[in-house]
């Protein structure tokens, strides 16, 4: 599993950069999934990564820091809205939702995290103030645009979701997130005709991002991109909240995109730019990995990634509980998004990246 073995000159404990009970929850997270061996020694977006460049005096906490996962929501963020409707056309009736403490604890987030297989976020985000918050709009548009996100709140409405939500490295949750269909954002930036694509890139703050500060392998921002016709399919959603609260800083504060058929990494967080182009444009962790990870990324139990089965995965029901299930094509959302993707393989295939 292990591909890039890095340097032990950055290396420091866990403990050190992690508080107690972070270090210790994690740990039991880590021996459910089975991770604990091949992360901290592997580079990627599915096994861990490193960034590598932390020194023993910087492992990214603050004076502000947080005192638990759910004590990370600004609370300048705007509850416009709140509590928002469930649309009931989007639950997902097989399985329980994902604790709200699980999904906020265990998360990827490489702005932050600085070492190996860091899923801890939280306690390194003590420096970042997500608001106020703009989001640009550029490119092929009518007009060149800022919006604010309590205005595309008010000026779209948001709404709960239910979505199953699967990450390339074979775990999953089910979580409530709350906010605005793709698609209102999309029309809102009135892009031209000739628009293909779509691309969002995420918040760049070396000063409050510790992992920015200290990456070595990534030139941030994160960045990602979408087809128009993927971009404005009613299952494109973005989050402005999850379990009836603004989201959390770890989560993506103020706003990230939720693409539930997708691998989790198509989803950037803390979206501060979008722009239209007319061309397939480059995405984070296919430029960094072009033979593990491709453009489209949809959910597919037929196409193993390089290194590891796609045909399970560990769901998480809360801290302590993980079950393994099957995945589903299109990530069960095949009803939805099938007809986008004629030539998805539904047949097991080995060496394919899309
Ligand atoms: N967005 C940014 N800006 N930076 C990241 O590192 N990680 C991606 C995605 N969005 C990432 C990101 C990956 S790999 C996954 S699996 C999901 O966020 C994780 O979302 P979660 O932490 O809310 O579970």
């Amino acid at each position: 599993m292990a591909q890039i073995h890095l340097r032990p000159d950055w290396h420091i404990a866990e403990r050190d950069a992690t508080s107690q009970s972070a270090y210790h929850s994690r740990r039991r997270f880590i021996r459910k999934l089975g991770l604990g061996g091949i992360a901290a020694t592997t580079l990627g977006v599915g096994g861990g990564l490193a960034t590598g460049g932390i020194t023993t005096g910087d492992p990214g906490r603050s004076t502000g820091d947080p005192d638990g996962p759910l004590d990370t929501i600004p609370e300048n963020a705007p509850r416009t809205g709140l509590p928002a409707t469930r649309n009931a056309d989007y639950v997902v009736p097989e399985r329980p939702q994902t604790s709200r403490l699980a999904a906020s604890s265990y998360n990827n987030y490489y702005e932050f995290i600085s070492q190996g297989d860091l899923k801890t976020v939280w306690p390194l985000t003590g420096d970042y103030n997500p608001f106020p918050h703009t989001i640009e709009v550029r490119g092929l548009v009518e007009e060149k645009t800022t919006f604010d996100v309590d205005d595309l709140i008010r000026q779209i409405g948001i709404e709960e979701r239910i979505c199953r939500f699967r990450c390339v490295e074979a775990w999953s949750m089910t979580i409530p997130w709350i906010g605005f269909p793709l698609a209102g954002l999309i029309a809102a930036c009135k892009p031209l005709s000739k628009a293909t694509h779509v691309r969002f890139y995420s918040v760049d703050r070396p000063k409050e991002m510790p992992g920015i500060r200290n990456a070595r392998w990534f030139d941030f921002p994160y960045y990602e991109a979408l087809r128009m016709d993927e971009a404005t399919n009613e299952l494109a959603f973005v989050a402005t909240g999850m379990y009836g609260e603004p989201l959390p800083k770890q989560n993506g504060s103020p706003l990230r995109l939720v693409l539930p058929w997708k691998y989790g990494y198509k989803g950037a967080k803390a979206i501060s730019r979008i722009e239209f182009v007319d061309e397939q444009p480059p995405t984070f962790w296919q430029d960094l990995f072009p033979k593990e990870y491709g453009f489209l990324s949809n959910v597919n139990p037929n196409l193993p990634h390089p290194r590891w089965t796609q045909a399970q995965e560990r769901h998480f029901l809360d801290e302590d509980r993980i079950e393994r299930i099957p995945t589903q094509l299109f990530n069960g959302y095949a009803g939805l998004v099938g007809h986008l993707y004629p030539d998805e393989p539904t047949e097991f295939r080995r060496g394919v990246v899309r």
